[in-house]
């Protein structure tokens, strides 16, 4: 084929035979992997199935232990990441890669700063980054530090940083999980511009809808392999299911667990706002052994900020939270913690995990502030600790070969699913469950809910929050709605109609 030939043709970059081996694990076998050029092309398969791993030989982070990869027809080494920006391929990783101390410009500039005689040109990526932002419709202040952003903005301003590169194929692993719907259809719309410019995209997602919307092109991996691809108009929901789980179909029936004594009440807590507004404003609620809460609210409505004043990460002004009739309201967090109430957070990266630390230890580390700290006595013992992380891996269908293996080598799936295993290891009478099914695949949702099921039917009180509305209906016994930090309704499982629950949700103005 000539040159111009190769331009021409649809597919920009393909894989033969990759395979990419770590140790005890084929995260990618003999994978051939077609990428259409100037498409949407979308990429779902479980956790675990090797998107991630293949994201990151296409952008020079990790090389394939064998086979090749052609761009534009012809075989290319992409060694490292500069390589692969080289070649005009770039990347938004699904585990935020940022800065959390540095402001959102130098965020947005580090290792690609303009020059002018020799100094870092600072009014040019001003301008520069202040018009990406706009483009982003993100009104943050590009000096603000990042930390002091929320998880769905700093995904924007990952997602900045590579606009500002000039990118033929943008590979995006998972960069919704974090952002509210507004965000998601900026996004949307960022990316057909980026079409409009001739520009190639991998999206990977494990929101069905998300890639029905946005896609052209849908290719569907399974245990590290290559199973299927189609164009997206051609491609049913459950023909992708099916390539998805193969024959090991899930399936969850609600069954309420009976339900015991009061465990938890809540009365008037309320946080004040920097901006003399509420984080939380007079939430009273009370919560019985054996029951599942379900938080429904959009984001900012306050459920994050609840489950932090519950378990004393963030300070209340006023109200009381008393535990089995003992008022911890004054109590902070390892006292809480000790006394029952565990928390998984939503930040799996920032506030879930110890990257250095093996899949075991960040299991057994119960204390989130890192103090340390170990619940179970029992589990000082080593053996009963390695019994306790193995029984775990197993009831959480953990994908894992080795669990003193750093948590960093699970995908991204499994990471939060040991997030969950450690709140469970601290052997806790109230379980608080922050956005726990996010990144996580159609068919590990279903294990989630099952383990729910199993902790309510022990006896824990659950508490979990939820963005999805079928996930809020199918779970919980009863569903509390929040809006600007209150709680504008609280529902029994038979009253809680999808329009009842979208209604209270909605801010009034
Ligand atoms: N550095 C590593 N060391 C060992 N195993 C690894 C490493 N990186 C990935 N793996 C394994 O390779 C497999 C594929 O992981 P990958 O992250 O590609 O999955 P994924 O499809 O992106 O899943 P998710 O939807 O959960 O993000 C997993 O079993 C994972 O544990
Ligand atoms: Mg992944």
């Amino acid at each position: 084929m000539s040159e111009q030939q190769h331009a021409d043709s649809e597919v920009i970059i393909e894989t033969r035979n990759v395979s990419r081996i770590y140790p005890g694990v084929t995260a990618l076998d003999n994978v051939n992997y077609r990428v259409y050029r100037n498409k949407v092309n979308v990429l779902i398969g479980e956790n675990g199935a090797g998107k991630s791993t293949m994201m990151k030989m296409l952008a020079g982070v990790e090389t394939p232990s064998s086979g090749e990869i052609l761009l534009d027809g012809k075989p290319v080494t992409l060694g490292s990441t500069q390589q692969a920006e080289k070649h005009g391929i770039s990347i938004i990783f699904q585990e935020l890669n940022l800065f959390p101390n540095m402001n959102v410009m130098d965020n947005i500039f580090i290792g690609k700063e303009f020059f002018q005689r020799g100094v870092i040109n600072e009014k040019y990526q001003y301008e520069l980054g202040k018009s990406l932002l706009e483009r982003l419709n993100l009104d943050v202040d590009p000096y603000a530090p990042l930390n002091e952003l929320g998880i769905g903005h700093q995904q924007m301003v990952e997602i900045a940083r590579s606009l500002s590169k000039d990118t033929r194929v943008l590979l995006m692993d998972e960069p919704t999980s974090a952002l509210s719907q507004s965000e998601v259809k900026v996004l949307f719309n960022v990316i057909e511009q980026l079409k409009r410019r001739g520009v190639t995209i991998i999206y990977i997602s494990h929101r069905l809808e998300e890639l029905m919307e946005i896609g052209d092109h849908i290719t569907i991996f399974r245990d590290g392999r290559f199973i299927g691809e189609r164009p997206v108009r051609d491609a049913s929901v459950p023909w992708i299911i099916e390539q998805m789980v193969g024959d090991k179909k899930k399936h969850f029936d609600y069954q309420p667990a009976p339900q015991g004594e009061q465990v938890l009440e809540v009365k008037g807590l309320t946080a004040l706002a920097q901006n003399g507004g509420y984080k939380l404003n007079d939430v009273s609620f009370s919560l019985r052994k054996g029951e599942v809460i379900g938080i429904y609210g959009l984001l900012g409505a306050g459920r994050t900020e609840l489950f932090k004043g519950l378990i004393g990460l963030m300070g209340c002004q006023s109200g009381s939270v008393v535990l089995n009739g003992e008022d911890l309201s004054k109590r902070d967090f390892s006292t809480r913690l000790k006394k029952g109430i565990a928390l998984v957070p939503e930040d799996r990266q920032g506030e879930g995990v110890v990257q250095m630390m093996s899949i075991k230890t960040n299991m057994t580390l119960t204390d989130l502030s890192l103090r340390g700290f170990r619940r179970c006595l029992s589990l000082l013992n080593p053996a009963k600790e390695d019994e306790g992380v193995t029984d775990m891996v197993k009831k959480l269908a953990i994908k894992v070969s080795d669990a003193e293996l750093p948590i960093t080598s699970l995908s991204g799936g499994n990471q939060q699913k040991v997030v969950l295993g450690k709140a469970l290891m601290s052997g806790p009478e109230v379980v608080l469950l922050d956005e726990p099914t996010r990144g996580i695949d159609v068919g590990a949702k279903t294990d989630v809910y099952h383990l729910v099921g199993q902790m309510a039917k022990q006896g824990l009180a659950v508490m979990f929050s939820s963005s999805e509305l079928d996930e809020v209906m199918a779970l919980a016994d009863r569903v509390l709605v929040m809006a600007d930090g209150r709680i504008t309704a609280d529902l029994a499982r038979a009253d809680a109609t999808r329009e009842k629950i979208i209604s209270a949700s909605t801010p009034q103005a």
